[in-house]
């Protein structure tokens, strides 16, 4: 048979990933044991209270059912409770949606709102799920905004052309460059968003990874916001749930509605059990404070961030103390690419920053998702090479 993809499939840039995902996988067949500071997957197990609510609920026999398109009235509910206690945000039924992870949500959101030809602002450096399975897989145009690390990589919105702009993407704690947002930055945000009739979709995957008291802000905090914006966010990152797809939109009604509606069409949501673990992992908030589960996980990535970050200032690279997620974002004053192989060479893996964008050229990213005994392993082979 003679096959063709479709002219949006074609349109999807070369994965920049490609190569380095080649040269590690090269690495490994000939026997190096490689340290992989390159993936944004924790390392960290579910907590036990988890593992042991999925065994209880994968045993009851009625959780096997198709779920409701926009997702278990009781996972919702446990959503919105949380909405309150964590950011004091006060959020409907009809305002949340159950996602397969929120990269399904993130995608999906384009095929809802996006015309063929509209314009997408999309970050650069970014998660690149924005530019291609929103816009581009959606007929659409990305167009980025430069996150320059003169402006704490936010995007500076007196240099954007609002023309034919349909939708906007920002994503705060960022990946790849840890910069987080304040009150200040996020009124802009809306302001800009409102004033000119866009989407504000507003990725918050990294909201629980936080270090040093830092409590990162939801959108919806901002007046005004719930006209325009609808927030993503994941129990992925939060409770280290990556492989079990669960996560959730919530805020505008209209946009939560045409969301749920092009879901219905496409998938049957995430399996009943998994929401009702998730809805226990979200009631485990009493308050805003996190638990002290939570408050483990984020010492632990507190420490390896300290460890990192102290052996990079040693070498002579500039590299501040993210206060959330788990990447240090390392300006490598160098071709990305160039210097993630280098520290392939000795063993360690890193992703090259142009991956993420072309304002991502001249930087890498470590995470911070392996042990603290392979952090140290790594940083001393890391400290031989630029001896
Ligand atoms: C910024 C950002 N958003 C969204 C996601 C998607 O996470 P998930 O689909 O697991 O919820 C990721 C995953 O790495 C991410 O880094």
């Amino acid at each position: 048979m003679n096959v063709d993809f479709a002219e949006r499939v074609k349109r999807l840039p070369p994965y920049l990933f490609a190569e380095i995902e080649r040269l590690i996988k090269e690495k490994k067949a000939q026997g190096v044991d490689l340290i992989s500071l390159s993936i944004g997957d924790p390392d960290l197990p579910p907590p036990q209270f988890l593992i042991e609510a999925l065994k209880e609920e994968v045993a009851d026999l009625k959780n096997h059912n198709y779920s409701f398109s926009q997702g278990e009235p009781d996972f919702r509910r446990a959503v919105s409770d949380w909405y309150k206690k964590r950011f004091h945000v006060d959020l409907g039924q009809n305002q949340v949606v159950a996602l397969l992870g929120s990269k399904e949500g993130i995608a999906n959101i384009g095929r809802a709102f996006v015309n063929a030809g509209d314009r997408v602002l999309v970050p650069d450096p970014a998660y690149p799920v924005y530019a291609n399975g929103t816009t581009i897989l959606n007929d659409a145009v990305p167009v980025s905004m430069p996150l320059l690390e003169e402006n704490g990589f936010k995007p500076d919105f007196d240099s954007v052309n609002p023309e034919r702009v349909k939708m906007m993407f920002l994503n705060y704690p960022n990946n790849p460059t840890a910069a987080t947002a304040d009150k200040k930055f996020l009124r802009e945000a809306v302001d800009f968003a409102s004033g000119n009739n866009i989407i504000l979709c507003y990725d918050n995957a990294y909201s629980e990874v936080s270090f040093d008291g830092y409590k990162p802000l939801s959108i919806l905090e901002i007046d005004g916001a719930m006209d325009v914006a609808v927030e993503f966010h994941s129990c992925s990152k939060t409770f280290n749930m990556t492989g079990d797809r669960i996560a959730f939109a919530v805020g505008n009604k209209q946009l939560i509605s045409g969301l749920t509606k092009v879901k219905s069409q496409v998938d049957s949501g995430p399996p009943v059990y998994i929401q009702r673990v998730a809805a226990k992992a979200l009631e485990s908030y009493a308050s805003d404070e996190q638990p002290d589960f939570l408050k483990k996980m984020n010492e632990v990535y507190s420490e390896r961030r300290d460890l990192l970050v102290k052996t990079l200032c040693e070498m002579g690279f500039e590299c501040e103390k993210p206060k959330a997620t788990f990447y240090v974002w390392v300006d490598c004053k160098s071709n990305s690419m160039e210097f993630a192989t280098k520290l392939l060479d000795v063993g360690v893996a890193v992703t090259p920053g142009i991956g993420f964008g072309i304002h991502g050229e001249n930087y890498v990213r470590f995470s911070l998702t392996q042990p603290k005994e392979k952090i140290t392993e790594a940083c001393d082979r890391i400290r031989k090479l630029f001896r």
